[in-house]
């Protein structure tokens, strides 16, 4: 598939998904290619008269939304968003998913925690049967002790690679650092995001389990929908 078709695929992807916003709410914005389509869609709506606040994953997106005319607020101002739209790198069949590829995992997982509804965008080529089959597991980690952090991930058996910028380690927006963990297709995520967290040092995991409400996904023929319930219509909430 050329890069020209993929991104056609995104941009489906990221335009439904800013249909399901409404007037005044609190919307989390993600990061990455996908998410900037659908940033880019709700400004279209700002334009003509949506009146949403935004609170960014990245200053990346933050710089994005506030150009194209959103008003972007903190999670500070905002703790509890009504929905969050985001980006994945792999999403599997129960809606697990791995994240973190474009170094934002930390405030994304902040921010769909503190969302009513977190929505995932993606093209097809991200869908996997088991999460790790293509992406490596992104840990963000403290730059101090962050040798003693990789040696205990390689215990648990990964192939680590501290990610690199121009010039040295990725620094996040946090000023952390990443290690990519390659283990392979996963047989238990939830046991790996429980050994991932004890390890001391970990700040975050690009493991979101349990979290997606809804994935919409770009396909040569349009988009797809899945839900993480599919016998609810969207908004209900289980008995
Ligand atoms: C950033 C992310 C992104 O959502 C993920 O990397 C997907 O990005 P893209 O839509 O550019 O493929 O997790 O931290």
């Amino acid at each position: 598939m050329s890069e020209a078709e993929r991104n056609e695929r995104r941009r489906r992807a990221g335009e439904r998904v800013a249909t399901f916003v409404e007037d005044g709410m609190v919307v989390g914005l993600g990061t990455g290619r996908t998410a900037d389509h659908a940033t880019r869609a709700l400004a279209a709506r700002v334009a003509a008269g949506l009146r949403i606040v935004g609170v960014p994953t990245s200053h990346r997106t933050a710089l994005l939304a506030s150009s194209l005319g959103i008003t972007v607020v903190s999670p500070e101002e905002h703790p509890r968003l009504d929905i969050a739209i985001d980006g994945a790198d792999e999403v599997d069949p129960q809606l697990r998913l791995i994240k973190g590829l474009g170094g934002a995992l930390l405030r994304e997982k902040i921010v769909a925690a503190a969302s009513g509804r977190f929505v995932v965008v993606v093209d097809d080529g991200k869908l996997v049967s088991r999460l790790g089959e293509t992406a490596p597991v992104p840990v963000e980690v403290l730059p101090f002790g962050c040798t003693l952090a990789a040696e205990c991930l390689r215990a648990l058996g990964a192939a680590v690679v501290l990610r690199e910028a121009a010039a040295g380690p990725f620094v996040t927006d946090n000023a952390h650092y990443l290690l990519d963990c390659r283990f392979g297709p996963l047989a238990d995520p939830e046991q790996l995001e429980s050994d991932l967290r004890s390890i001391p040092g970990v700040l975050g995991t690009g493991l979101f389990l349990g979290m997606t409400d809804a994935v919409i996904v770009g396909t040569a023929e349009g988009i797809e929908e899945r839900s993480a319930s599919p016998s609810l219509p969207a908004g209900a909430t289980p008995r």
